[in-house]
């Protein structure tokens, strides 16, 4: 299967990429195609709401999201992995996913997964809203980890053990 994980950590050795890395290895070791995108890390510039795309077909913004629609057309499988940030995705992969908005190609039956790394528990907002964007897009979600009470990798425990079972079980 072809994987694109979109990660949205600014933390290189953070909590989200420690999940991301482990997810990856057991995808590969599964014999997925797997390509990693770090929003934080990236020129993505916030969608400028000026319908261009409607009528050129693409996006009036050449940043990374250049590069990185046609990767997200050919995925099977998109992961949104992220720190929780006042209850929902860090703002550098909602910059990502509403640039979505000028790519009407992206609604063709993708996969899902979510990974969500947080200091505290309150995950309902993020899960409802990644549920309804997969109900726009029509995507099927594919499994989910909620890594509650993790502000840190150190507090992770065995849930980078899970993301690579996540992984390698695709
Ligand atoms: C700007 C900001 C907002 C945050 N908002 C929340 C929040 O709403 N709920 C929560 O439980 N943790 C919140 N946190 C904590 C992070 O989600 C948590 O430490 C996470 O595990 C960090 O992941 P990372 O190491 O991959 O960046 C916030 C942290 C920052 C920096």
């Amino acid at each position: 299967m072809n994987i694109i994980v979109l990660s949205g950590s600014p933390h290189q050795n953070g909590a989200s990429s420690a999940l991301v890395r482990e997810f990856i290895r057991g995808a590969q070791d599964a014999g997925h195609t797997v390509e990693r995108f770090n929003a934080a890390f990236a020129n993505v510039g916030g969608c400028k709401a000026c319908n261009y795309c409607k009528t050129a077909g693409s996006c009036i913004q050449q940043d990374d999201m250049t590069m990185l629609y046609p990767k997200l057309e050919a995925a099977e499988l998109v992961v949104f992995a992220t720190p929780l940030y006042y209850f929902t995705f860090s703002a550098q992969l909602k910059a990502v996913i509403d640039r979505f908005y000028a790519d009407p190609a992206l609604k063709n039956g993708k996969k899902a997964m979510l990974f969500v790394t947080a200091a505290g528990s309150a995950t309902k907002a993020i899960e409802a809203t990644y549920e309804t964007m997969c109900g726009f897009l029509k995507w099927s979600d594919a499994g989910r980890l909620i890594a509650g009470n993790c502000p840190d990798a150190a507090a992770l425990g065995s849930h980078p053990q899970q993301a690579y079972e996540m992984g390698a079980a695709l």
